[in-house]
């Protein structure tokens, strides 16, 4: 008899959503992995995701791909919602044909990205891929290009997320690059452009996968994964709360919480938290926890150049992107990794509406035979880059060391920083007295008979001189200095005032970053 048309819909549907053979399944499983849907379901609002295109069939028929055409072709698509807000999300199967991307597969990915940028809502891609489908050849490049051109198009546009739960090997991993944020889990995320064998035939290096391109390698090293978790489960909770901070697109605001923390509360700790000693370091995260609302912080790139940290936090219940030095790790310094760290969390701010402030305490850029021959002067323009053309508005706090060219790059009011201010514990100048002193007084210095005590008293002098802020304060380069204890109730104040903050730029297609 003739299965009614409703009974051949239900009998499809439930193909569909078992996925692979059981087997595969069960693979996943005992790698600690969750299989698209059991992912989707923890990612979404219960209930909420409507899946398309589960129907979607390949036309390949190389090497055989006629005889296998699985249901959706290894990628689950659709919308939901994360906190009752729209997102566009995929899931990539890997217990279908290895989660492999070939041609129907990409177009389902790019048709998801078409709906996210007309409707304004961002895109999560769950990774778990063997890479371009070999079988499909050029068609499965095509996809992976198609998938390219969307992400950049998307950008500014769209927040876009990857979590990286499997391998993502060979090109594959230029999607996550080329989206805002990656997450990736502990010892099933893998990303490299050639693995360990190719390496070995070709650089006689040996290095396994975890070591090339685990989730570990990338938060600490490479700076790829912006956050790393410790499996599935924890990878999806982090995701909600990143998104959390983040507008739908580039049109919105982020998310307003209405604050428990009082928007005036003075913190008689901040006074004490810089040490009197100007080289005794101290942790910037103190600063920051004492300052935004609840103390709460989404850090970014976490184990990545740890000189400087970025973030998510928000005051008077209003989202901000944080950038600060942690004089904690070298003194804050400013080298390659940071300012590309930095430059990069400035321009994601600066394209979804997130106000940016800077807490500055640097001896400047590290000097150095390796910086200066890894490109640090075109690594460094990104960040002046990336301030001076940020609209958002942009606050700053210099708390202790703002020398030289470090002192500019920081939102400085010469890159038009909006509000400039700076605790009395401030030194800015051209460099430290140590080194100044020893270039202006050179001729004295090699006179002097008891050189060191000449030495100590001119440092002594210059530090008195210039090692404040009230120079800068006096041209007006500061907005203001005040005492640590005001932070949060002034910067607070500060982007009330600023809310309706509106700049105007030159015409022009788009401006040329020093990459
Ligand atoms: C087609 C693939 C596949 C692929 C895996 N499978 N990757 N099929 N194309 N790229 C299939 C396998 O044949 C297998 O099918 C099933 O998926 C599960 O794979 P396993 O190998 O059994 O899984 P596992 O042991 O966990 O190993 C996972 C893996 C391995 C490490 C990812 O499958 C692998 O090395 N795959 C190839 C990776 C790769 O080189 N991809 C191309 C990268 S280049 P059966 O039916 O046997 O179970 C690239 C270029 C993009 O992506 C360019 C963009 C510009």
């Amino acid at each position: 008899m003739k299965k009614s048309p409703i009974k051949r819909l239900e009998d499809m549907e439930v193909k569909a959503h078992q996925g692979g053979d059981p087997e595969r399944v069960e693979k996943q499983h005992t790698q600690g992995k969750m299989t698209a849907r059991e992912r989707l379901n923890v990612l979404l609002d219960p209930g909420s995701f409507f899946e398309i295109d589960a129907f979607v069939l390949h036309r390949a028929i190389e090497f055989g791909l006629d005889q296998e055409k699985p249901l959706g072709d290894g990628v689950v698509t659709g919308w939901g919602e994360i906190d009752g807000r729209l997102v566009y999300v995929y899931a990539q199967d890997f217990t279908i044909m290895g989660g492999s991307v070939g041609e129907a597969h990409g177009q389902k990915i790019c048709k998801l990205f078409d709906l996210a940028m007309e409707n304004g809502a961002p895109v999560i891609g769950l990774n778990d891929s063997g890479g371009a489908r070999i079988q499909e050849g050029v068609s499965a490049l095509a996809a992976y290009s198609d998938i390219f051109y969307h992400n950049t198009l998307a950008s500014g546009v769209i927040p876009q997320i990857s979590v990286i739960m499997g391998p993502c090997a060979g090109g594959a991993v230029y999607s996550p690059a080329l989206t805002d944020f990656t997450v990736m889990v502990e010892n099933t995320a893998r990303m490299f452009i050639t693995g360990p064998d190719v390496i070995r035939a070709v650089t006689h290096e040996d290095v396994t996968p975890e070591e090339l391109g685990g989730a570990h390698t990338h938060h600490r090293k490479s700076g790829v994964a912006h956050f790393t978790a410790e499996d599935d489960s924890q990878a999806l909770s982090l995701v909600r709360r990143l998104l959390s901070y983040l507008p739908s697109n580039n049109a919105e605001d982020p998310p307003y919480l209405p604050p428990n923390d009082p928007p005036d509360r003075a913190d008689e700790e901040l006074d004490h938290l810089v040490p009197e000693d100007p080289v005794k370091e101290y942790d910037m995260f103190e600063v920051v926890r004492h300052i935004v609302d609840d103390g709460e912080f989404l850090e970014v790139q976490e184990s990545f150049a740890t000189n400087l940290m970025v973030g998510f936090a928000r005051l008077g219940g209003h989202v901000i992107g944080l950038v600060a030095q942690q004089p904690a790790v070298l003194a804050g310094v400013l080298d390659i990794d940071a300012v590309d760290k930095g430059a990069r969390f400035i321009r994601f701010c600066d394209c979804f509406n997130i106000p940016l402030i800077t807490f500055t305490d640097t001896p400047g850029f590290l000097p150095g035979v390796e910086q200066e021959h890894g490109g640090i002067i075109r690594h460094g323009a990104k960040m002046i880059y990336a301030y001076a053309e940020a609209t958002v508005p942009k606050l700053s706090i210099i708390t202790r060391k703002a020398y030289g060219g470090a002192y500019i790059v920081m939102s400085s009011k010469h890159l038009r920083g909006d509000i400039c201010l700076a605790w009395p514990t401030a030194e800015i100048a051209v460099m430290g007295p140590e080194g100044a002193v020893n270039v202006i007084f050179r001729q004295e210095l090699s006179q002097a008979d008891d050189r060191e005590a000449v030495r100590e008293q001119l440092v002594k002098e210059y530090r008195e001189q210039f090692a404040n802020p009230y120079i800068a304060a006096a041209r007006g380069y500061l907005d203001g200095v005040i005492s640590p204890r005001q932070t949060r109730p002034t910067l607070i104040n500060s982007l009330q005032m600023l809310r309706g903050k509106r700049t105007r730029r030159p015409r022009r297609k788009h401006g040329n970053i020093p990459l």
